[in-house]
Parts: C-alpha cells; sequence; structure tokens
C-alpha cells in the first residue's frame, strides 16, 4: 500500500520520536497543552483516548528538522536541496477504486462533525477549529484541481466557518462561483501522508493542481479515489474526508483565532461550509496542527526556503537556509567569495519572498538551524556600520494593519575574507560532541 500517516507515525516511533499518551485527554485546552510539552522534546504525539470522540488524535509530525530529514531520507541540511529536486519532475496523481478512507461512509442526515475530535488551542479562540485540513477544490472554468490549508471553526453538526480569501486561490474559485449563484464543492482531507499537506501549503501558479507536487514529493503518483457526494478526488489512503459545499452570497462571523504570528486574528465575516457527507478510516487518527508551532513554522516553511535558496544560488555560493522560527526572517549560509557578497545575498532573499523582514548571512562554519550560533555570528562578526542593508517602503507581509512589516534589513554577519584565520573558530581536541559524558560518569 502507499506511504500514508500511518506509515510516518511508525517512522517516528521506530526513531524514538514519537511520545504515546494512553491517558484520556480533553480537546479543550488540555491536548494542546501536551503538544506544547511535546514540542519542546521536539517528539510527535498521538492521544490514543480522546473526550468526547472515538478517534485518535496525532500532532508534531513534522515538529524538528531531523523529523523533516527522516520523511525525506536524507540530513537536516539537505532537506531543502531534496525538495528543490523531487518537485522538478511534477508527476500526475493516480485514480483508483478502493482506499481505507471509505470504510466508513457517512451521508446526511448521519453527518455529526461533533464525533470529531475538534481541538480548542487558545484561550481566546471562537471555538474548536480544524487547522489540519487539506482542502480539495476545482476551478469552475477550467476543472483544474487546487489543494490548500485553510482554518476552520466549528459551528455545528454539520457547519464549520471558513477563512478563504483572494489571492489565495481557493478564495479565486470561490469568487469565481459566486459570480454565477454557484456554491463551490469542496473535500477536506484530515490525516494524510505529510508531503500532501506541505503540496498543499506551497505557493504555486493558479492552475497548477498541488496534487501532482504531493505525487512528485512521494517520487510516486499519489493514489486518489472519487469523493462520494462531490465531483472531487482525495487521497485514497487518507484518515478523515469531509464533504460539501461553501455556500454563495453567505457570510458570518469567525474568529478569533490564535494564528501563525502568535497573535489573535480578530473575528472576520468569513465563508460557511456545509459539510454534506464524512469518509474514514474505521480506526481514524485525526491530525491537528497548532498554529505558530515549530510543526506549521515548518510546514509554511520549507517551500520558501527552496525558492529563496534557488534564487540565492544564482548570486552566490549557498551552503543551507533556515526560515524558522519564524517564516519572516531567514538565516543565509555562504561560502563567501567576495566582500559585500552577504548584502547581494539578503537582496536576493528578499526579492524571491516578499514577507521576509530580516536576512541574516552568516559564513559555512555557521549552523543556521541554532540560533546560538546565529547570535555568535552576528556578536562576533558583523559590523552594523558598514554591513547592514536596509530596504525601507517595499512589499512585504500584506495583512499589516500597523505597517510594521514593509521595510527589510539584511545583515552581513560575516567574517572579512582577508582575516579568515584570526575569525577561525577554535575546536577542542577530539570534538565535543564526540565524547559522550555518560561514559565518564
Ligand atoms: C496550518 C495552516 C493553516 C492555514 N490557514 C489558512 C487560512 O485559514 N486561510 C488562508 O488563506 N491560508 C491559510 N494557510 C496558508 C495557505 O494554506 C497557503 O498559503 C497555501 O499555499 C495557499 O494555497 P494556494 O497556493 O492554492 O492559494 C494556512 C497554512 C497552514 C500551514
Amino acid at each position: 500500500m502507499q506511504k500514508d500517516l500511518r506509515f510516518c507515525i511508525d517512522l517516528f516511533k521506530s526513531e524514538d520520536h514519537l511520545v504515546i499518551i494512553e491517558r484520556e485527554v480533553d480537546p479543550k485546552f488540555e491536548l494542546p497543552a501536551l503538544m506544547k510539552a511535546a514540542e519542546k522534546l521536539e517528539k510527535a504525539i498521538i492521544f490514543n483516548k480522546v473526550k468526547r470522540s472515538g478517534f485518535r488524535v496525532i500532532n508534531n509530525l513534522f515538529v524538528s528538522r531531523d523529523m523533516l530529514a527522516l520523511l525525506f531520507e536524507t540530513t537536516q541540511k539537505h532537506v531543502v536541496n531534496e525538495w528543490i529536486d523531487r518537485v522538478k519532475n511534477r508527476i500526475e496523481p493516480k485514480l483508483v477504486s478502493s482506499g481505507p478512507v471509505k470504510e466508513v461512509v457517512k451521508k446526511e442526515p448521519e453527518v455529526n462533525l461533533e464525533e470529531l475530535p475538534i481541538v480548542t488551542h487558545c484561550s481566546k479562540d471562537a471555538g474548536p477549529y480544524i487547522t489540519a485540513g487539506i482542502v480539495v477544490a476545482k476551478d469552475p472554468d477550467t476543472g483544474i484541481r487546487n489543494i490548500s490549508v485553510n482554518r476552520m471553526q466549528y459551528k455545528g453538526k454539520t457547519k464549520l466557518g471558513i477563512r478563504m480569501m483572494p489571492p489565495q486561490h481557493l478564495g479565486i474559485i470561490h469568487d469565481k462561483c459566486e459570480k454565477n449563484g454557484k456554491a463551490l464543492e469542496i473535500a477536506v482531507v484530515i490525516g494524510s501522508h505529510p508531503f500532501d499537506i506541505f503540496a498543499a501549503a506551497t505557493t504555486v501558479d493558479y492552475g497548477v493542481d498541488e496534487f501532482s507536487i504531493a505525487s512528485a514529493l512521494r517520487k510516486e503518483p499519489l493514489q486518489l479515489i472519487k469523493c462520494e457526494t462531490v465531483n472531487l478526488e482525495v487521497p485514497a489512503t487518507a484518515e478523515v474526508v469531509l464533504e460539501g459545499e461553501v455556500l454563495c452570497g453567505v457570510r458570518e462571523p469567525e474568529g478569533p483565532f490564535g494564528d501563525f504570528m502568535q497573535y489573535y486574528v480578530p473575528m472576520m465575516e468569513n465563508h460557511v461550509f456545509k459539510v454534506k457527507a464524512i469518509t474514514h478510516r474505521k480506526d481514524a487518527i485525526y491530525q491537528t496542527i497548532q498554529a505558530s508551532s515549530l510543526e506549521d513554522t515548518h510546514l509554511l516553511a520549507l517551500s520558501r526556503e527552496a525558492r529563496v535558496y534557488e534564487a540565492v544560488s544564482r548570486v552566490a555560493n549557498v551552503q543551507a537556509i533556515c526560515l524558522a522560527p519564524t517564516i519572516m526572517s531567514c538565516v543565509i549560509s555562504i561560502r563567501k567569495r567576495f566582500e559585500g557578497e552577504p548584502k547581494n545575498v539578503a537582496a536576493a532573499a528578499f526579492g524571491a519572498y516578499s514577507w521576509l523582514k530580516y536576512c541574516v548571512v552568516v559564513d559555512h562554519d555557521v549552523d543556521v538551524f541554532n540560533l546560538n550560533d546565529v547570535w555568535w555570528a552576528m556578536a562576533t562578526r558583523s559590523r552594523p556600520e558598514t554591513g547592514l542593508l536596509l530596504i525601507e517602503n517595499s512589499l512585504g507581509f500584506p495583512r499589516d494593519p500597523f505597517k510594521i512589516h514593509q521595510s527589510k534589513l539584511g545583515i552581513d554577519a560575516t567574517a572579512p575574507l582577508n582575516q579568515w584565520e584570526e575569525f577561525e573558530r577554535k575546536v577542542v581536541p577530539g570534538g565535543l560532541d564526540a565524547i559522550l559524558l555518560d561514559d565518564y560518569l
């Protein structure tokens, strides 16, 4: 069978990256608090008993770079290169006639979203939210599929509030339907191989079916199966699928919600999703993601890291890139060839990805995934009087009511080329990492 969510859970279990919770937990606040605790350990966490639901819950699937490296069968540093290589060759998904996601099929009037362990994450959230749903839709004119990740607020047994606005492609597709007085059919996939949600969180040109990216990441065609009540296809090995339509001409209050920047987005008038069918595995595992967690950041970061890496590689000898812990800042390590080159690197990065606000450029001997190392380089190698690139009034993060994201700062934290010997890092003989303290205790 095709690699699915369970394959990944088993993989992380075998590599000691999984915490298993047998005690019953409440999806309201208790479960996310435990997710946060597991995040500190950089481990995925599965809850086998969840109050008011027969479903298990999984979270923190790609909370660490080590886990990403396992998924991509490479090293932390080379995950981005692996992404670039795989995505180059898009692969068409394949239609199959059966799959475990159809083990249970419930249609109206049997549909009841209360059966799902929908999690209430933050104290001021408007209610329980589906946060790891891959929304599948089709352009009404071309029939080309689009997939994206959208938050959904629980509002009743068959009703969810959904956030989807242009320029996001789902918003464009819905606008087209609404202009013709039509509702938009969607399917929401919860719990699939992580590559599927990574593809959904990737921004590509309008008209590209991101399931072809999911297939490319898998290095084989993703197996899709037809939905029961809508003209859409979903991964056959998914855990849960919701089918239905986003209503035409209807908006209702949605939010507040603790979003990816760790702030609450206020209540807004947003779209309404009417659920008409639920299909799932018999012992389904429901996936949830905490917005602003490291898992969420990695999900948003990886495709953007690839975009910046490719652009910067055209102007410099790039070693590694990291867009965590926030996707509005990045660290890039290079093998510097010329003085001044780090500023060009920062400019190329800002050009490739407009949400970037800070770009720190370090030498090849600095670990971009270790903020202590990055701060060490900034403190001991940067020259604020000459090494800063300030770009004012540029295009930045668009939802910016206080106008604080429209300028950019590049920081050259590299050592002077002609003084490299003086800036050589000291090495403890034998290598600190090589010595296991336990052997001496
Ligand atoms: C966990 C998570 C939740 C997200 N929620 C939303 C959302 O509610 N609304 C939205 O417009 N984008 C949201 N996004 C971002 C989009 O999924 C992302 O921009 C995607 O690339 C859009 O797809 P598109 O290229 O088809 O427009 C979310 C991303 C993640 C990872």
